[in-house]
C-alpha cells in the first residue's frame, strides 16, 4: 500500500516558522515590558527568553522540514519497489505457466541470503532482482514459452536471450543495488558454462550466485508445460551434486540448511 501520509509544503513549513518566531518574540517582548523596571538580573532573563524562542523556531521548522524530507524519500523508495513488482507480475503474465515463479524464486533467495548473513541493503537488492529476473521473457513468443514438449535448438536459443532483454531493460533504471547486473547473470555457472557470457566464478557477483540457486530449486520443485514437478529433494540433490562445479557451495549449503533446518516452505 502506497505511504498515503500528508506532506508539508515548505510554504506551511515557513508559515509554523514565522508563527512560532512571532509567538515567542512577543513573549519575549511581553516579558520586557514587564520587567523593563526590574533589575539586571531580569532583563537578562528577558533576553534569554527572546533568544531561546528564536532557537526554538528555527528547531521546530527543521523538525518538520526533516520529517518531511525523510518521508518523502521513503515514499520514494516504496513507490520505487513497487513499480519493479508490478513490472514482473507484468512479464508474469506473459508466461502463465511460470506465474508466481518469480516470487517464489525471491522467497527463496532472501531466505538464502539471510542465512550467509547478507545486511539488510543486499537483501533488499536481491529481492529486487529476484521478483524481477525473468523480465526479458516478455519479448519471446508466447508459444516457445509455454510449448508442452521439448524445445528445437532454437527455440532454445530464443530463450537465452531473456538475461540479455532484462539487463537492457533494467540496465536506465538507477537502482541503488545491483539489479540489472544480476539479472545479467542469473543464468552464469561457476565453471563458465552457462550463459550469455559464460562466465566464471568470481566474475558472478554473489547476488546472481544466490539467484541461480534458488532459480533453479524452484523450477525443478514446480511443475512446467514439459514436466510434471520434480520435487524438492530431487532439486536439493541437483545442486548439492554440482556443489562447487555449478554453483557456489557456500549458496549450497546455505539453501540446504533453509529446507533442512528452518522448514522453508515456497
Ligand atoms: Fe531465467
Amino acid at each position: 500500500m502506497l505511504n498515503t501520509r500528508r506532506l508539508y509544503s515548505s510554504a506551511q513549513c515557513l508559515k509554523v516558522f514565522v508563527v512560532g518566531l512571532a509567538a515567542f518574540l512577543a513573549l519575549g517582548v511581553v516579558s520586557s515590558i514587564f520587567l523593563s523596571r526590574a533589575t539586571d538580573l531580569n532583563r537578562a532573563l528577558s533576553a534569554f527568553i527572546g533568544i531561546n524562542s528564536l532557537f526554538f523556531a528555527i528547531l521546530l521548522y527543521a523538525g518538520i522540514y526533516y520529517s518531511n524530507k525523510s518521508i518523502s524519500e521513503k515514499h520514494t523508495r516504496k513507490v520505487f519497489e513497487e513499480t519493479t513488482i508490478a513490472l514482473g507480475a507484468v512479464a508474469e503474465r506473459k508466461d502463465p505457466y511460470t506465474a508466481g515463479h518469480q516470487r517464489r524464486v525471491a522467497k527463496l533467495a532472501v531466505s538464502i541470503a539471510k542465512e550467509i548473513g547478507l545486511n539488510e541493503e543486499q537483501i533488499k537488492g536481491l529481492y529486487i532482482a529476484s521478483i524481477i529476473h525473468d523480465v526479458g521473457k516478455i519479448g519471446i513468443p508466447a508459444e516457445i514459452l509455454s510449448k508442452p514438449g521439448r524445445l528445437t535448438e532454437l527455440e532454445f536459443a530464443i530463450i537465452k536471450t531473456h538475461s540479455q532483454s532484462g539487463y537492457d531493460i533494467l540496465k536506465p533504471v538507477d537502482y541503488p543495488w545491483p539489479v540489472a547486473l544480476a539479472v545479467y547473470q542469473h543464468h552464469e555457472k561457476l565453471n563458465g558454462t552457462g550463459y550469455p557470457r559464460a562466465l566464471t566464478s568470481e566474475k558472478i557477483i554473489l547476488e546472481s550466485r544466490i539467484l541461480t540457486v534458488a532459480d533453479v530449486v524452484e523450477a525443478m520443485a514446480s511443475h512446467r508445460p514439459y514436466r510434471p514437478a520434480l520435487g524438492v529433494k530431487a532439486a536439493l540433490r541437483e545442486i548439492t551434486d554440482n556443489k562447487g562445479i555449478l554453483f557456489d557451495p557456500e549458496v549450497v549449503q546455505a539453501c540446504v540448511n533453509v529446507f533442512t533446518r528452518k522448514r522453508f516452505r515456497f
